[in-house]
């Protein structure tokens, strides 16, 4: 997005995210966790987020639920609102990558195009796209926070997989099969950043 604002200069300081991820002794990403609600993109985030604290690596949490409580207290659910939502997401995720941490995304990011556009913000190499491709039915059966219940009874508009459309991603960087367990999935994520060599330290 090009700034709305005149007369402003982009400043570096002598610290670069090398030399934070020096410090750290790993590489910054992004794993941008998508899918239904209900599919368990928080709940696999935390798994994978206390797995890595064990091993002694640095990531963070940005949650859907949590996010809208702050920073995008002022959005809801119309397509413009979700796209400003996942636009500040991808923004502040590619800050924490600058900082060196491992950031862990879980928003449902319903449109194509705004995962696309935090992708760019972020840089290609280290945005992975998690795809928890957890059908709409077991979503539904699921229901944790009672819902699709509300939205199949017309009393919450715009939900998505009911009155709202979900744009699978077509060439995730993984894919979460929703009959895994949660140790599974997120020894599934963990195996893909190590591969990927996200958990080695930086060359120095
Ligand atoms: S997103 O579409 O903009 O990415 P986000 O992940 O932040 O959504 O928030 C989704 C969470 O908000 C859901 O897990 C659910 O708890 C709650 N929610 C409330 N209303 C809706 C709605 N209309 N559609 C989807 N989720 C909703």
């Amino acid at each position: 997005m090009k700034p709305k604002s005149q007369n402003i200069k982009s400043h570096h300081g002598t610290v670069s995210r090398a030399d934070r991820q020096r410090l750290l002794g790993q590489q910054g990403c992004v794993c941008w966790f998508t899918g239904l609600s209900g599919s368990g993109k928080s709940t696999l985030a935390r798994a994978v987020e206390s797995r890595l604290q064990s091993m002694g690596r640095l990531s963070y949490v940005l949650d859907g639920d949590n996010l809208r409580h702050g920073l995008c207290a002022n959005l809801g659910f119309s397509p413009e609102d979700r796209s400003e939502n996942i636009r500040r997401v991808g923004e502040l995720a590619a800050l924490f990558v600058d900082a060196g941490a491992i950031v862990l995304t879980a928003f449902i990011s319903p449109y194509k195009a705004d995962r696309d556009l935090a992708r760019s913000s972020i840089g290609d190499a280290d945005f992975h796209e998690i795809f928890l491709d957890v059908p709409l039915e077991i979503c539904e059966s699921r229901d944790p926070k009672g819902l699709y219940k509300k939205a199949r009874a017309g009393e919450l508009k715009e939900f998505t997989g009911i009155s709202a459309p979900y744009e699978a991603p077509e060439h995730p960087r993984l894919r979460v099969a929703g009959d895994l367990s949660l140790e599974d999935s997120s020894e599934q994520v963990l195996a893909f950043l190590q591969s990927a060599g996200f958990l080695q330290a930086p060359a120095s």
